[in-house]
């Protein structure tokens, strides 16, 4: 499907009007790269389906400018919602409620929720507003590889097959939202991100913690597909673990390693190694590694969402 021109623009009101005019676009977020079209237009929505390679049953994050837009596209915004929204929006957080009639079904593969998010880095703020929808946008990644966090790694995987990218910085956190399903009382967290559980808690107390092992019918569609992956082999070890170094394998952590990697990536903490394990694996790929091994980290903060990620890798 690789036949059409991607148009790379700095800027967002140039952006905008492909959206504006039923065009999809990918634009920089503080989480990921998002690949956005107009939530109301079924049509551009298949597109980003298509362009993806994104299985049906596989819902879309709607992107919203400011907390008012929320009531359009959602039923009945839960006095639990309005609490996070106050704390977290904008911010790295997703939540699920009820879809209002006007959020057409493929958006969200059929379901009767929708997540909406309010995304708070300047760029994405400023694209949005000129939007003047709102905009349903899944990670710009080719489906089952890693999201992006730069725009040459969007330009990657989607050149010719999507109307343009609006070029930014590499991604602030660099792992996806915080998605935390609030359409029952108790509110649950389906994917763990840079919002903490813990951070959850202070402002909804009984906020859980969804295990897949648990329910045989996946609450969130998208956590039972591949993910993150990239070609190689993915392995977490500890610290103290031996593993065996080859020249065709590579380490990402907090300490280093002796031994003569291919690549080899030493973070100073969580935050930044969240921020570079997705460029990593995509230049894991580029230089033929064949086996990446992961360091484990406590899962405590953003420690949590890390190692949910590189576990998905893993289970590829
Ligand atoms: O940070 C992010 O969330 C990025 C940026 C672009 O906003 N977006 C993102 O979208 O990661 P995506 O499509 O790659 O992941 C969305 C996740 C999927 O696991 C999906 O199943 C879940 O959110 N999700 C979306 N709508 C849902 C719904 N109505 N019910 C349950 N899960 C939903
Ligand atoms: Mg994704």
């Amino acid at each position: 499907m690789a036949d059409r021109k991607t148009i790379i623009t700095d800027s967002p009101s140039e952006a905008a009007e492909f959206i504006r005019t039923g065009g999809i676009v990918a634009f920089p977020t503080e989480t990921v790269y998002g690949l956005g079209a107009n939530v109301f237009d079924a049509d551009a929505i298949a597109r980003i389906f298509e362009a993806k390679g994104r299985p049906a049953d596989n819902p879309l994050i709607v992107h919203i400018a400011q907390i008012t837009a929320v009531e359009e596209l959602v039923d009945d915004v839960t006095e639990t919602a309005r609490r996070f929204m106050q704390a977290f929006f904008p911010g790295p957080l997703t939540l699920v409620l009820k879809r209002s009639e006007k959020v057409p079904l493929i958006a969200t593969a059929g379901l009767d929720s929708v997540g909406v998010r309010m995304p708070g880095s300047k760029i994405a703020v400023e694209f949005l507003r000129e939007c003047s929808v709102p905009v349903a946008a899944p990670s710009a990644n080719l489906s089952g590889r890693p999201s992006p966090t730069t725009w040459d790694a969007v330009l990657n995987d989607l050149d010719g097959r999507i109307d343009a990218i609006l070029r930014g910085e590499m991604t602030e956190i660099g792992l996806e939202s915080t998605v935390v399903d609030c359409t029952s009382d108790v509110p649950l967290v389906l994917r763990p991100g840079a919002v903490s559980i813990d951070q959850l808690r202070e402002v909804v107390p009984e906020t859980a913690l969804f295990f897949e092992s648990q329910i045989t019918k996946a609450r969130s569609p998208g956590m039972k597909h591949k993910h993150y992956a990239p070609a190689a082999t993915v392995k977490m070890v500890y610290r103290d673990d031996e593993i065996s170094v080859g020249e065709n394998s590579a380490f990402i952590g907090l300490h280093r390693r002796d031994g003569n990697f291919r690549l080899q990536k030493n973070c100073q903490s969580t935050e930044e190694y969240a921020h570079e394990l997705f460029a990593f694996f995509r230049d894991c790929d580029y230089a033929g590694v064949r086996m990446v091994y992961c360091e484990r980290v406590d899962e405590t903060g953003m420690g949590a969402a890390l190692m949910d990620r590189i576990r998905r890798a893993e289970a590829r």
